[in-house]
């Protein structure tokens, strides 16, 4: 699509892969009036021609940009200086100059010795793209499209000129950031430029070694993988490595330091030393990843293959109406007591083994909150984690925020947590997690001396001051919350004296349960449980049963779906989880709970469901908190039932991942689905309902509802922002379209590679 020419006449210096690329997407998008290339090589504007890249060429640098509006510089970073030189005398007053090299500072100087007063509207600039193959055969109009373009504008950069440079940015569908150059330079040496330094001489130096075809003939994809990009073109890096010397000689410094640190470890054979060190990397790459295309930690880890493609930035599932559901599905781990076993096994002393952990975002972000606090934890590997306990005492300081993405568990109980620490700490999140009230913790952690700010409203970022003595109290929880009665008691692990929380209605009770079993006491008199400080925690064997709120999704699905027969084996049925199961039964639906058993402290059972005819009811108000993650499946299996469901009692929904109620109510009606909202619930009336766009505001439960609503639906459902759904329960999408729901997951494949 064209937004129409933002530039009348553009000029290309230099028409290689990242100019030919640029002039491409210039043509194909309708952006700029003319294209004229300029270039020493007349081969070069010849392709350009033929490639139909180009309106025009000239080997003049001046004559090529006489008269264009805006100039974009592509050549090597070494020849810049030159080109600048070259092209100024024939610069219109007022013409707009960038450039695409990948060293800012040098550029800038360059720019500022040669432009004169053309400066002022010089936009420096950098796409991380680009390809193995260079030249101008390669161009691509696409190149650029879903990469960043960061722009180093200095303080007499024409703030004008560098809207303009950004906004044809944009339009030819790059993410366009801004940045100080120096900043720039050090972050590309850190990231792009030193990698490929090391690739390089890591091949050279075994190439010197006697017979290096011996060495290479043995060479698998360790070696192939690391040396990629020793590939690359070496005229370019030469000139990179010249150009940002200092940033790349300080990142080889650091990095120095780094093996010097490792070459330790492996000659003092110590083994945790190593094992941090890998596992540290393991969980801090996929961290990066996600970052970086701000995704998923799931999609980073299982998705950048060979061709450093990373899938979908955040798909959308389109839910064909009917069919049924059937099979035998192990559901991942629950997502409460994964939470927990990390905690838990990292303030313990000595090793635990956990099995069945849900390798999901929310879990993930945990994880990676104590590796950043110097737990040594191996895996996950296939739900296996090894976490090598520091006891109560043995965390240490971050150093920096602590990012807890979508994760209300994880910001919540780690404030408890933390609120005893020695040291310092601020907890993050993502746009959905800052929305989320942090006040409900904060407060009775404050009656227990702890000094602890929330941002505005009350809201993350959460600052924890460490180093304050903390007492027991005994605090009467306002609202039923797991959450926050588990902050308190584990800020209990570290008060003088008692600390109790009496609940107002029965919650889950995971980490009363699961510190018991890492042996330490916690006693339960009715509505209150009480830990004492200053006990131990000792590490052991764990096991995460399947989750009953990822398994909720099938127990909807295949009550609502004629012809269903499902088993989902192995999941946890402890009485504060199961809520979801005494609601769907009162309606009508044929639950089975098979081979019960304990494993580990915790009761989990097989579940078998059939379809059966669901009836509307008036939900027990003493069932809510226990079924408060799985409401929004009942709410779909509601509006399949016959007659009207009333739920009340649920105003904490309206503060989950998203408002639970409003959100529901939004897609019902899309659905055409009779309903009638409350402030702390819903009235739905069951019937037939029709199909359309849905928005899960990136809430995983809104979105797993509503996929399950299609087996009823008379159209096709589709549900938009379904990144989340990683959060608990990656693999959803396949795993449900094996059992027979017609789910297909959309969304464009997003290059994560950069080129230089
Ligand atoms: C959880 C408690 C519940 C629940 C959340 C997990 C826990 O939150 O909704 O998904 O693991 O303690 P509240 O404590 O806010 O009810």
């Amino acid at each position: 699509m064209s937004a129409g020419p933002l530039f009348r006449r553009v000029a290309v210096i230099g028409l290689g892969l990242i100019g030919g690329s640029f002039a491409a997407a210039l043509r194909e998008r309708g952006l700029a009036g003319t294209v004229v290339a300029g270039s020493r090589s007349a081969r070069t504007l010849e392709q350009g021609m033929a490639l139909g890249l180009i309106d025009e060429g000239s080997q003049d640098l001046a004559l090529a940009v006489r008269g264009a509006d805006l100039v974009f510089v592509s050549t090597p970073v070494s020849a810049m200086e030159a080109v600048f030189q070259a092209l100024a005398p024939g610069l219109a007053e007022g013409a707009i100059v960038t450039d695409g090299g990948s060293v800012k500072g040098a550029v800038i100087e360059q720019a500022r010795r040669t432009l004169g007063a053309g400066f002022a509207r010089f936009v420096p600039g950098h796409p991380i793209a680009g390809k193995e193959k260079s030249g101008v055969e390669a161009a691509d109009a696409e190149l650029y499209q879903h990469h960043r373009v960061i722009l180093t504008p200095v303080a007499d950069t024409d703030a004008d000129a560098a809207r303009r440079v950004a906004e044809l940015w944009s339009a030819l569908g790059a993410e366009v950031l801004t940045m100080a150059p120096e900043h720039h330079d050090r972050v590309l040496a850190e990231t792009s430029h030193l990698p490929h330094l090391l690739a390089f001489s890591l091949v050279d130096t075994l190439a010197r070694q006697g017979d290096s075809t011996e060495i290479f003939r043995y060479a698998a994809g360790g070696f192939r993988d690391f040396t990629r990009i020793a590939g690359s073109d070496p005229v370019m890096w030469h000139d990179i490595f010249r150009e940002n010397r200092q940033a790349v000689l300080d990142a080889l410094d650091l990095f120095s330091d780094g093996i010097e640190r490792f070459r330790r470890a492996v000659s003092d054979q110590d083994s945790e030393a190593m094992m941090g060190i890998m596992s540290r990397a393991n969980t801090a790459r996929a961290h990066f990843l996600a970052m970086n295309t701000r995704s998923s930690y799931t999609r980073a880890r299982h998705s950048d293959d060979e061709t450093g493609m990373t899938h979908d930035s955040d798909p959308t599932f389109v839910v064909s109406p009917g069919g049924r559901l059937q099979g035998r599905l192990r559901v991942p781990g629950d997502k409460s007591m994964s939470h927990r076993s990390i905690m838990l096994a990292s303030l313990a002393e000595g090793s635990t083994e956990i099995s069945g952990f849900l390798e999901g975002e929310d879990a993930l972000a945990t994880l990676q909150a104590f590796r950043d606090m110097g737990v040594v934890i191996e895996g996950p590997h296939n739900g296996r984690v090894v976490v090598h306990g520091v006891g109560l005492h043995g965390l240490r300081d971050p150093g920096k925020p602590l990012y807890m993405g979508n994760s209300g568990t994880s910001m919540r109980l780690l404030t408890g947590l933390l609120a005893g620490q020695s040291f310092d700490t601020e907890l993050t999140g993502d746009e959905s997690l800052s929305k989320r009230p942090m006040e409900r913790v904060a407060a009775p952690l404050r009656e227990m001396g702890a000094v602890i700010d929330t941002g505005e409203g009350g809201r993350p970022p959460v600052r924890i001051h460490g180093g304050h003595t903390l007492e027991g109290i005994h605090y009467h929880l306002p609202m039923a919350s797991a959450q926050v009665k588990s902050a308190v008691l584990l800020a209990g692990l570290y008060a003088e004296g008692a600390t109790s929380v009496t609940e107002p209605a029965p919650t889950r009770d995971h980490t009363e349960r699961m510190l018991t079993g890492f042996g330490y006491p916690v006693s339960r008199d009715g509505a209150t449980a009480t830990v004492h400080g200053g006990g131990a925690l000792s590490g052991g064997r764990l096991d995460v049963p399947a989750d009953i709120s990822s398994a909720a999704f099938f127990l909807v699905g295949a009550s609502i779906a004629e012809g269903s027969e499902v088993t989902l084996p192995h999941v946890g049925v402890n009485p504060t989880r199961t809520g979801v199961i005494d609601i769907l039964k009162l309606m009508g639906a044929d639950i089975r709970l098979e081979n019960q058993r304990d494993a580990g402290g915790e009761p989990v059972a097989d579940l078998v469901v059939r379809s059966a005819p669901l009836k509307g009811i008036t939900i027990p108000e003493d069932l809510v908190p226990l079924a408060i993650d799985e409401l929004p499946a009942v709410f779909i299996a509601a509006a399949c039932a016959e007659g009207e469901t009333v739920l009340r009692g649920a105003e904490e929904l309206r503060v989950k991942e998203s408002d639970r109620i409003q959100v529901m109510a939004d897609g019902l009606a899309t659905l055409g689905v009779e309903h009638e909202v409350y402030e702390d619930g819903i009235r739905i009336v069951g019937g037939a309902f029709g199909g359309g766009q849905v928005e899960s505001h990136g809430d995983h439960r809104i979105a797993m509802s509503f996929a399950m609503a299609a087996l009823r639906a008379g159209a096709p459902i589709t549900i938009h922002h379904c990144a989340n759904v990683a959060t608990s329960f990656p693999g959803f999408a396949t795993l449900a379209a094996g059992a027979g729901l017609a789910l297909d997951v959309q969304g464009a494949a997003v290059p994560a590679g950069e080129g230089s």
